[in-house]
């Protein structure tokens, strides 16, 4: 089996400082990669900033910086970002490095020598905020349909041959079903190709911030087509002969917002088959967030600071929030009341109290020892604890569909559980009555928490790490193999509990 898995995020223009849609797409494959990594594969999760085009030299010029100077600026920030967002990144590819121009300096040439690519004028709408060209057909009441303003460019220009790739894209789709998900995102891609494909414009001359063309150095290439190939650029591209690229291209999933994915499911593609290379295996779209139901904008002063509210609310609490609260895939709503019923139930009464309640009673009843594995389960017992031996499978089932919501609710289903049995079995009575079937029910929970704490760790990697510690269970036992039926918890020595997610009032 193909024990390799490569995921990649967007990489993120410098022309402005991260916001809450950056943290969104990188916490989500941080998720989907420490997934992957418990689950015993070798994962290369690879994040980045897009640094060339014509924005970066405008937000630049604006800050009377160079665009080299203006780019390492903002980089920074996106780098530091991921420390906050505790990504668990292997790689942070900058489209300035050096072997990122080799990359894509290399798949031109390759275009170019497969003839694919030909010298021609371009005249028609392109939008800056997009970094796209926009046909007369599309452009509605003077704007992209994306909303951003058009501005009529003409000058000479290189082309790819994209509409030649139409039915082999559309062959493609047919047979790889899950190539484009959600599935409603696939049927919009298959539209827009069956709707007929221009050749694309992929070099510029109006300006001068990006990768030159090789041999015409009057050209510099489309951001897009340079973007775009940072996913081989990362793995050691053109050198496929290298050991990262042999492992992990084509890569297993480029997870994107929905703004870009006719970049991702329409132009990759037909470069990567322009240019005799396998095809990446899935692209995600996922949908885009509101703030207190309104779109996010500058202009509206209402972007959201991924830096503010985690420290306001939590790192863990944050993941927790985004994943959890709007099914992947769909648009979605930040909202405070939402935050915090949240942060309040499920966080803090339904896992925290379980947590606290179950180590607190094994710490002041049971000398501080988790209790022996039991020997006989009730039926109840059975029933419980049996349970739990579906958990990894159904969760998995979900992740590899990209349904963290899902997921997530199937393990809150299990917690739900569990606080229903402490409830019903209150071994805070047993204390008094059995202390031996005391020790059991405390077993059998304590065991559920430690399974719990285990698959949650890809979603709440700190807050998982805490109730494993006051469990005591070794670093190494924390995999997904330890979840099996041939597992159950020791009869380790646990330290004092303490609260892992305090209730927030506002
Ligand atoms: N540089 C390109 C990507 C090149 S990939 C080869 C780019 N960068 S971006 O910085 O503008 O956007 C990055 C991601 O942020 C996109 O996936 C986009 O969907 C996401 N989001 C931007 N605003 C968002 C929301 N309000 N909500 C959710 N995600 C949003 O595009």
């Amino acid at each position: 089996m193909d024990k390799n898995y490569y995921i990649t995020t967007p990489i993120y223009y410098v022309n402005d400082k991260p916001h809450i849609g950056h943290a969104y797409t990188s916490i989500a494959c941080d998720v989907l990669a420490r997934f992957k990594r418990l689950d015993g594969y070798n994962v290369k999760f690879l994040t980045g900033t897009d640094e060339h085009g014509q924005k970066v030299e405008k937000a630049a010029k604006s800050q009377n910086k160079s665009p080299l100077e203006y780019a390492n600026f903002i980089s920074k920030d996106f780098k530091s970002l991921t420390k906050t967002l505790n990504l668990s990144n292997d790689d942070f590819i900058r489209t300035t490095e050096k072997r990122h121009i080799l990359a894509a300096q290399s798949l031109w040439s390759k275009l170019y020598e497969n003839k694919h690519i030909y010298l021609d004028k371009y005249s028609g709408w392109y939008a800056l905020r997009d970094e796209a060209f926009y046909s007369e057909k599309e452009i509605i009441n003077g704007k992209a349909p994306s909303g951003a303003d058009v501005s009529w460019v003409e000058e000479e220009s290189y082309f790819f041959d994209l509409s030649k790739w139409q039915d082999k894209l559309l062959e493609f789709y047919d047979k790889n079903p899950n190539f484009i998900l959600p599935k409603s995102r696939m049927n919009e891609v298959k539209s827009f190709v069956k709707g007929g494909l221009r050749d694309l414009s992929v070099s510029r001359t109006s300006f001068e911030w990006g990768v030159k063309v090789p041999n015409n150095d009057k050209h510099i290439m489309y951001v897009w087509l340079d973007a775009l190939t940072n996913y081989l650029s990362a793995i050691g591209y053109p050198d496929t002969l290298e050991n990262e690229y042999v492992n992990f291209w084509p890569a297993d999933i480029h997870m994107v917002g929905k703004d870009i994915l006719r970049f991702h499911a329409v132009y990759w593609p037909a470069f990567l088959m322009a240019a005799e290379l396998p095809l990446p295996k899935r692209i995600f779209a996922h949908g885009w967030w509101t703030n207190e139901g309104k779109k996010i904008s500058k202009s509206e002063g209402n972007v959201i600071d991924p830096l503010e509210i985690i420290s306001s609310y939590g790192l863990d609490q944050i993941r927790y929030f985004l994943l959890r609260e709007v099914p992947f895939g769909s648009d979605g709503d930040f909202s405070k009341t939402a935050l915090l019923a949240r942060i309040n139930g499920d966080l803090s009464n339904d896992l925290g109290n379980l947590c606290q309640r179950v180590i607190s009673m094994i710490y002041k009843n049971c000398n501080g020892f988790i209790p022996k594995k039991c020997e006989k389960l009730n039926d109840r017992d059975i029933i419980f604890h049996n349970k739990y031996n579906s958990l990894y499978e159904n969760v998995k089932n979900e992740i590899d569909k990209q349904s963290f919501h899902e997921a997530i609710k199937l393990i809150w289903a299990f917690i739900a559980d569990a606080n229903k049995y402490i409830d019903e079995q209150a071994p805070w009575k047993l204390r008094k009555t059995d202390d031996r079937r005391m020790n059991d029910v405390l077993w059998i929970l304590a065991d559920a928490i430690r399974k719990i704490a285990i698959i949650v760790q890809p979603f709440m990697p700190d807050s998982s790490t805490k109730i494993l510690d006051q469990l005591s269970i070794d670093i190494s036992e924390r995999n997904f193999s330890y979840l099996d039926s041939k597992h159950a918890i020791k009869t380790n020595k646990i330290n004092s509990p303490s609260p892992i997610f305090p209730r927030i009032e506002e």
